[in-house]
C-alpha cells in the first residue's frame, strides 16, 4: 500500500518514516505547505486541512494520505497555545512562552497530535497525547518547534536533547502514528 504524508516539515516526516519501518510500511513524503484553518480543535483543523489539500492538489483525492496537526497545551495558561501553537511559535517562539511562564509554579503541559488519514474515500482521525512540563530555559538543539522547552514526564531530557529514536519512544506523534500504522497493517492482513 502506498501512503503519502502531506507535510512541509521534514522533521515530522523523518519521525514518521522511522516508525513506519517498524511496521514494514513505507511512507512517501508529499512536500506541500498549506495554510491551517483557525479552529479551536485539532481534530477539526486536521479534517479541514485534509479537504483543503485535496482542493489544492486534486491528485490527492484518489491517494492514501495523511497529515498531522499538533499543539502544546499549558495548564497554567488554560491550555494556551493549544490549537494556536503554530501561530504562537511563529510570532513569540520559545522565548515568548518562557516569558509567559515566568513566576508560574505549575509547569505542567501536554502535547497532542492528531492525524487525519484519507483512504481515497473518507477521513479518519487518530490522536496521541504526551504529558510533561515546560522547563525554565531552552535546552537542546535537536528536533524542532517547542522541543527545547518541553520535557516529557518521567524523563530527564527535553525533546530537543533526544535522538530521533528516543523522541520516538515518548512523543505524542509516535502515539498517533502507531495507532494509524497498527490499523493499516491489520487492514492489509485481511
Ligand atoms: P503543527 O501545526 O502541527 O505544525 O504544529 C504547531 C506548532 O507546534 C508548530 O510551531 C510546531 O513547531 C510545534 N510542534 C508540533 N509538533 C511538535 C513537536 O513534536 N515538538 C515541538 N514542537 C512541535
Amino acid at each position: 500500500m502506498e501512503i503519502h504524508f502531506v507535510t512541509h516539515n521534514s522533521s515530522k516526516y523523518e519521525e514518521a518514516s522511522s516508525i513506519a519501518k517498524e511496521y514494514n510500511l513505507l511512507i512517501r513524503w508529499y512536500d506541500h505547505e498549506y495554510e491551517e484553518p483557525q479552529e479551536d480543535s485539532l481534530e477539526i483543523i486536521a479534517r479541514k486541512s485534509c479537504s483543503r489539500v485535496i482542493q489544492e492538489k486534486p491528485e490527492l483525492k484518489t491517494l492514501n494520505f495523511f497529515l498531522e496537526d499538533a499543539g502544546m497545551f499549558i495548564e497554567a495558561l488554560d491550555g494556551f497555545p493549544g490549537p494556536y501553537s503554530s501561530y504562537v511559535f511563529k510570532t513569540i517562539s520559545n522565548d515568548g512562552i518562557l516569558k509567559l511562564m515566568e513566576g508560574k509554579e505549575n509547569r505542567r503541559a501536554y502535547f497532542k497530535s492528531v492525524i487525519a488519514f484519507h483512504n481515497g474515500k473518507s477521513i479518519e482521525t487518530f490522536a496521541g497525547i504526551t504529558k510533561g512540563s515546560i522547563i525554565l530555559s531552552t535546552i537542546g538543539d535537536k528536533g524542532f518547534g517547542f522541543d527545547p522547552i518541553f520535557k516529557p514526564e518521567d524523563n530527564e531530557q527535553t525533546f530537543a536533547e533526544m535522538t530521533l529514536a528516543t523522541k520516538n519512544l515518548y512523543s505524542h506523534r509516535q502515539k498517533s502514528l502507531r495507532i494509524l500504522f497498527t490499523s493499516l497493517t491489520a487492514f492489509a492482513k485481511q
